[in-house]
């Protein structure tokens, strides 16, 4: 399985670095794309912004797997629509066509969502009736106006779900597509060099409770280690042990955001008395019913939301020693 070129898009963010990682130690060469190159100091590397280049044939010869990660995130922006949903989507559909195109690919894995899978009237107001699963859909499906860069971004992912089933049925490749559908995917991220960047994208609902922030918005509250998801996303390449075209959601337990703070006062006392962690933050947990017991039977257990914020907030106050006075 080793020695494959595999090629990563979205490299430069929290989960593609650690899929980068994963994959290079797992014994693969690496492509990497990102969309800017000013802001990552890289000179060997394609550029490559979804919103402007919709064609990824200039970067797949000679590659084995893709690991499609790069997406949006929900950032506030005036326009959903060229920020979040095409790039999300026309990235998606843009990599498979190219894809088509390249007889030595055999299997593309996807960084899906478990939003993906779930309507967005449940992710607002929980769900004690459903259950969802990997193939679970939104239907119909979401359409303009999109709504605020929260709603934008769930609708962002159903939508790539949606054309990548699409994609599948129609088209037929000669290669296999695994979509890993994450919840907020916690832990250190190891691009974050500063203490006020360690909040940054889905780590931000720890730093958030652990900093003060309180939020009166409810959020989905399925979470799960960007270790595991980097894990499952380079497993997932292996067609001798993941059978193809499948999909993973992935949840590590049933827990609040707020447990954060039992957690931080259990590992970090010292940092509590002294207020480096002030705690009272809130944001208030929507609960649903996920079943990942694929996920488990096929990758093996996943880390709990302890390891995750330890993970976070060690991280935050090991940069923090290393320049006191930035403490966000
Ligand atoms: N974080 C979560 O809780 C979570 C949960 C479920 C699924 N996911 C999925 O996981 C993937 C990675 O998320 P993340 O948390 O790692 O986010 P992130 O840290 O913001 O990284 C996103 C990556 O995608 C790239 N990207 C964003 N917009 C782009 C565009 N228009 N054109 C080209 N590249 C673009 C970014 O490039 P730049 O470095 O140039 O910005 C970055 O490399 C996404 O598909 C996301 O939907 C994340």
């Amino acid at each position: 399985m080793a020695d494959n070129l595999v090629f990563i898009t979205g490299a430069t963010g929290h989960v593609g670095f650690a899929v980068l990682v994963v994959t290079l130690k797992a014994g693969h060469r690496v492509r990497a794309s990102v969309r800017r190159r000013d802001r990552h100091q890289i000179d060997e590397i394609k550029t490559h912004p979804f919103y402007q280049v919709f064609s990824f044939d200039a970067c797949l010869h000679g590659v084995t797997y893709i690991e499609h990660v790069a997406s949006p995130l929900p950032r506030p922006t005036e326009d959903p629509e060229n920020d979040i949903i095409i790039p999300a989507v026309r990235g998606t559909i843009s990599i498979l066509n190219s894809a088509l195109k390249v007889e030595s690919i055999r299997r593309v894995v996807i960084t899906s969502s478990a939003v993906a899978v779930i309507p967005s009237s449940a992710l607002s107001k929980g769900d004690s009736e459903n259950v969802y699963t990997a193939n679970s859909r939104v239907r119909p499906l979401p359409s303009s106006p999109w709504g605020d860069h929260s709603s934008a971004y769930r609708a962002s992912k159903v939508l790539a779900l949606g054309a990548t089933d699409r994609f599948l049925a129609e088209r037929r490749p000669h290669f296999s597509i695994v979509n890993v559908m994450p919840g907020y995917v916690i832990g250190a991220n190891e691009l974050a060099n500063d203490p006020s960047k360690v909040g940054s994208g889905s780590n931000g609902v720890v730093m958030g409770v652990v900093m003060g922030q309180k939020t009166s918005v409810a959020r989905p509250c399925a979470v799960v280690d960007v270790q595991d998801v980097a894990r499952i996303q380079v497993a997932a390449l292996d067609e001798r042990r993941v059978e193809g075209s499948k999909s993973f959601l992935l949840d590590s337990d049933s827990v609040s955001f707020d447990d954060a703070i039992d957690i931080v006062k259990k590992y970090f006392p010292e940092a509590v008395k002294d207020g480096t962690l002030p705690l009272g933050g809130s944001i208030p947990a929507v609960h649903l019913h996920l079943d990942v017991s694929d996920s488990i039977r096929t990758f093996g257990p996943l880390k709990n939301y302890e390891t995750q914020v330890r993970s976070v907030v060690a991280h935050n106050l090991a940069l923090q020693s290393k320049s006191p006075g930035k403490t966000k």
